[in-house]
């Protein structure tokens, strides 16, 4: 075959890409867990975050990220249908991963058209509530798995209640595809911060936590359950609300918070 014929070109062309197709597969193939490592990292970091227990752009190590969830936090898998810890013989909570049984219609179900606020379709039948606990043990705060639809994609987040279940403490978001500027404002501290201390349900259990367009008015008689709406990205607010009405609500986390508030009244658990 001459060097510069037509056939000679197209087959170092055509090895060119097997190589590289191999060498790109490779490295996509070997930084698999590399990469499957540092998103445990980063959500337990975000967990961290949601719970107050470090700040929004402190630089914190990998192993003081893992230190400190191993010592805080205490990571509890639940059935959402019942509201109760999974039994370990069912599921194992080591090496449940909730993103995937999320994603998996062996591991999830069909969300009722009428109950998918957060506009997911399906979700995992069990979550993880990660409870952060004091030195002596004691439950402070319950930080939630939250998910759902913005504008243009699906957000991923934390929302953290004290230990009633029902006062926020913080929130964050730590996956979206939303635009920079507009629904990525989910992500600026500032408006996070409008979010602890605001109620969740009313007297009747209701919830009532709501983003709302524009901004809260001190008057307002329902100011502790609002949070200012993200001006420009209405949408992305809107999913804000609907996926915290859903996750709390009776299809998600709502019989979960009910045993936590029968525990809270002293009555008869459920
Ligand atoms: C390029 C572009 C990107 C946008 N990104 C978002 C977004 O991420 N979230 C959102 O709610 N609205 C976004 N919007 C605006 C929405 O289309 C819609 O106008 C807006 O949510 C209405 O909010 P407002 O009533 O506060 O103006 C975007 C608009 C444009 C043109």
């Amino acid at each position: 075959m001459k060097r510069d014929s037509t056939a000679q070109t197209l087959l170092v062309a055509a090895m060119l890409c097997v190589v590289c197709s191999v060498i790109v597969a490779g490295a996509a193939v070997g930084l698999r867990p590399l990469q499957d490592a540092n998103k445990r990292l980063d959500k337990k970091k975000n967990v961290l975050i949601a719970g107050g227990l470090i700040s929004e752009g402190q630089a914190v190590s990998q192993q003081e990220i893992d230190e400190k969830f191993t010592q805080k936090i205490h990571s509890v898998l639940i059935d959402l249908k019942t509201g109760q810890p999974v039994d370990s013989t069912v599921v194992n909570p080591e090496t449940y991963d909730q993103r995937t049984a999320a994603a998996d219609p062996k591991q999830n179900q069909p969300i009722p058209r009428s109950a998918d606020l957060a506009g997911i379709k399906r979700r995992e039948k069990y979550a993880f509530v990660y409870e952060v606990v004091d030195t002596g043990g004691e439950v402070k705060q319950l930080v939630l798995p939250i998910n759902g639809k913005g504008l243009w994609s699906t957000l991923y987040g934390f929302l953290a209640l004290d230990a009633d279940g029902s006062t926020v403490r913080g929130i964050t978001f730590y996956e979206h595809g939303e635009t920079a500027g507009l629904g990525a404002e989910v992500d600026n501290p500032k408006w996070k911060a409008i979010w602890p201390g605001k109620q969740v349900f009313d007297e009747t259990g209701k919830i009532r936590l709501e983003v709302i367009k524009g901004s809260v008015l001190p008057s307002s008689p329902n100011v502790q359950y609002e949070v200012d709406g993200i001006s420009g990205a209405t949408i992305t607010s809107k999913g804000v609300s609907n996926l915290i009405h859903y996750w709390l609500g009776p299809d998600a986390f709502g019989p979960f918070l009910d045993h936590l508030r029968q525990r809270e009244d002293g009555s008869p658990d459920a």
